[in-house]
């Protein structure tokens, strides 16, 4: 339908900066993934950050370290999530004991909806990781609730933040509300770069043993676990040039939502709304929501969409995939695009 784009500014940055690491012949384990990931933990205020070669590989290494050294083995995920994050925990070699259900108002598990899924569970709390994807580019409204319930119990638990990055909730940024985080830069994403993620952390002997373990802890020769998952240094390069350009590109989506915002609300199209003080979003998808039935009955005329978050459900929440429907929004939308939705909503 349309073209993502880099901002020019971006593609500047790159091109001033790349001949440093063709002459320096550092092409990894360099200045520009330490820069990375000085930046990312400025912005997110995490600890401790590792630049990673995706979202998945930092969650499978997460993963792996609770294993091996938080003695766990038993998952819960949430049933509206990208199907990779079910052959995410497959990969680490995880029980999947539960698909959490979701509310179709945030697309995510509800506090309510976890306790249940907690409630029902047999096997013992201190095996468990909980693994949480923030959807559409806002943070789940409760996870300050579920965080806390997770370190009364022991639960670990995890942040799928690979839509988030850039968002905030109470003015804490997206990925720092578990035991880790971990953002996504992958091509179709918020904030973009091609491929790339950073892992982020508080706690620091997790953090520690993420950096020995993305160098198949080749120095100290401790850990039994370990695996190359490195961002190349063009890549961190490039995720830092795109990344420096954070605001640029949340604000050039947030016109567009508004846009749209302006439009459902005469129209009395009910969306999910990532300009609440608390809960700030970075507008990876505008979404509309029908309650009653069908978003195709409901809404006929809309017909310019783009792909939705899911088309499928993983678990119970079979609902959420028919009522819900995302309007094109990306840095640089056509203006052609955005008239054409607008005349739809408007319809
Ligand atoms: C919810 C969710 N989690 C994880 C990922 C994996 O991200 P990556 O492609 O960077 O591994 C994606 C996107 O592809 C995603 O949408």
């Amino acid at each position: 339908m349309g073209v993502i784009k880099i901002p020019q500014s971006s593609v500047d940055f790159f091109k001033e900066h790349q001949d440093e690491i063709f002459k320096s012949g550092n092409l990894s384990e360099g200045p520009w993934n330490e820069k990375l990931a000085d930046k990312i933990k400025k912005i997110s205020g995490a600890k401790n950050a590792v630049c990673v070669n995706s979202n998945g590989s930092g969650l499978v290494a997460f993963l792996l370290i609770f294993k091996e050294y938080y003695g766990r083995k038993d998952i819960m995920i949430q049933s509206n999530t990208m199907y990779g994050v079910k052959t995410i925990v497959g990969t680490a070699g995880y029980n999947l004991v539960k698909f959490i259900d979701c509310k179709l108002e945030t697309l995510m598990p509800s506090f309510e909806n976890l306790k249940n899924a907690i409630d029902n569970y047999q096997g013992d709390l201190n095996k468990l990781v909980i693994m949480l994807s923030d959807m559409g580019g806002i943070i789940n409204p409760d996870i300050e609730k579920i965080s806390k319930f997770c370190k009364d119990k022991n639960i670990l638990l995890l942040e799928d933040a690979a839509h988030s990055f850039g968002s905030t909730l109470n003015n804490k940024f997206a990925g720092t509300f578990g035991d880790a985080g971990v953002y996504s830069y992958y091509s179709t994403k918020a904030i973009f770069a091609g491929e790339g993620g950073v892992a982020v952390t508080n706690n620091e002997k997790i953090g520690n043993l993420l950096k020995d373990f993305i160098a198949y802890d080749r120095f100290k020769q401790k850990m039994p676990i370990g695996c190359n998952i490195r961002l190349s240094e063009i890549q961190a390069l490039l995720v830092y040039s795109v990344v420096s350009n954070l605001n640029e590109i949340i604000n050039n989506k947030l016109k567009i939502a508004e846009k749209y915002m302006e439009a459902c609300v005469k129209s009395k199209i009910d969306f999910i709304d990532q300009t609440k003080n608390y809960n700030i979003g970075n507008h990876y998808k505008f979404t509309i929501i029908s309650q009653e039935k069908n978003i195709v009955e409901a809404l006929p005329k809309i017909k310019t969409t783009t792909s939705k978050i899911y088309d499928y459900a993983l678990g119970e929440s079979k609902d959420i995939p028919k009522k819900h429907l995302c309007l094109p929004i990306w840095y640089g939308l056509d203006d052609s695009i955005l008239k054409k939705v607008i005349t739809e909503l408007k319809n």
